[in-house]
């Protein structure tokens, strides 16, 4: 028996050509495992009302970790006119199946790194090193909302004064989503953010929310992060405001070192980031919870690309080698990012983004030869 089980989820699009490359590596590396391929994405919503069926959430409970390649997600309205003829009309709602196994598997964690590497010509500066925690189950993503909005609910809320200004609208024409922290995954990610830069020697961690005006979600966070602070004296705590730190980002990118935010705000400035190191092509991402982790490149399945094998997998290659750190197979791990590193500065075999005319698989395998040549 292998001594890892890993559920392989390559979803839609080019998520398939991606996890093609991961495997190549991973074959390389000659990690112990037994690869689980599961069903995810867009086919599934279409002809089964289910983007992630539960034959897929048993394979994720009998394994040790996933990789997860990219979906296709729409609105809802779009994404019913899309269900297969005898599924419409059936109640089905569509929602998005990595959102829906971060929650299942409470994977409270998102970590994603932005390094400039060198020699990549799409580096906004040449001296970023990035990291953003983003919680991964709360907030605006807790998936609490409400269209039309229920009478007790809108009862409840008018118990608020400044709820008197919508007391008139008809409660279809309210939308409500809500944005629910809790104190406990407040301090579970600021407490990540300081203990990873405890242990890799980082400087500084920069909360990044807005409690000037969400002052009780926000608020909780920035009131966590101070105490917990106190227990990391060699690293600097700052506070920036979310719209501030898009400004900051785009000014100063390397006086930042760990970010840590909320679902929704991390989901926005983990995109900023990612571009000044590259793009998606290159922003790869943890979702960790206690036990299992989950690991993808933050791109999407990209339908125009599908099939063409055009898109760079250095975004899935990276998510491979955070899947290593967290099996506790580090040496591969640091190999792993050391022949992405090598392949990058050498800059001759390259995917259409970085200006060469490669396709993924030929970076996958040149990857797999700096691995080997190690
Ligand atoms: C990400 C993506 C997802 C998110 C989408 C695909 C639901 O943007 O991982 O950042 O919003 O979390
Ligand atoms: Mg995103």
């Amino acid at each position: 028996m292998a001594k890892y089980k890993i559920a392989w989820l390559p979803g839609d699009g080019v998520g398939n050509e991606v996890m093609e490359c991961a495997k190549i590596v991973l074959d390389v590396i000659n990690l112990d495992a037994d690869y689980i391929p599961g069903d995810v994405g867009w086919e599934f919503w279409k002809n089964e009302g289910n983007p992630l069926p539960e034959r897929t959430i048993k394979i994720l409970k009998e394994t040790d970790c996933c990789l997860f390649g990219a979906i296709t997600s729409k609105p809802k309205e779009e994404a019913a006119k899309e269900l297969a003829s005898n599924l419409k009309k059936k109640d089905f709602v569509y929602s998005s199946p990595i959102v829906g196994l971060r929650q299942l598997l409470n994977l409270h964690t998102n970590m994603r790194p932005c390094k400039a590497f060198e020699g990549n010509p799409l580096n906004y500066r040449d001296d970023i090193d990035l990291i953003v925690f983003r919680e991964n189950t709360e907030g605006l993503y807790a998936g609490v909302e409400f269209h039309p909005v229920p009478e007790k609910i809108f009862n409840a809320l008018l118990t608020h004064k400044k709820m008197k200004k919508f007391e008139n609208i008809p409660l279809d024409d309210l939308a409500i989503s809500t944005r629910i922290f809790t104190r406990k995954g407040c301090q579970s990610i600021i407490r990540q953010a300081f203990e990873y830069a405890k242990s890799y020697k980082r400087k500084s961690v920069t909360v990044v929310e807005k409690p000037n005006v969400i002052r009780e979600t926000s608020g909780m966070m920035i009131r966590e992060a101070r105490k917990i602070a106190e227990e990391y004296p060699s690293i600097d705590l700052f506070e920036t405001n979310v719209d501030a730190m898009c400004m900051w980002l785009v000014k100063n990118p390397q006086d930042y070192d760990i970010l840590v935010s909320s679902n929704m705000f991390g989901d926005i400035i983990s995109d900023l980031a990612a571009q000044l190191v590259g793009g998606l092509g290159f922003a790869a991402s943890a979702n960790i919870g206690d036990k299992y982790g989950v690991f993808e490149p933050t791109h999407g399945s990209a339908p125009k690309y599908a099939g063409q094998y055009k898109v760079n997998p250095i975004a899935m290659i990276i998510s491979v080698k955070l899947m290593l750190d967290f099996l506790g197979e580090k040496q591969d791990g640091d190999k792993l990012i050391q022949a992405i590193a090598q392949v990058i500065k050498e800059g001759k075999v390259r995917t259409y983004d970085l200006g060469g005319n490669s396709i993924s698989l030929e970076v996958a395998k040149e990857i797999a030869k700096k691995f080997r040549e190690q």
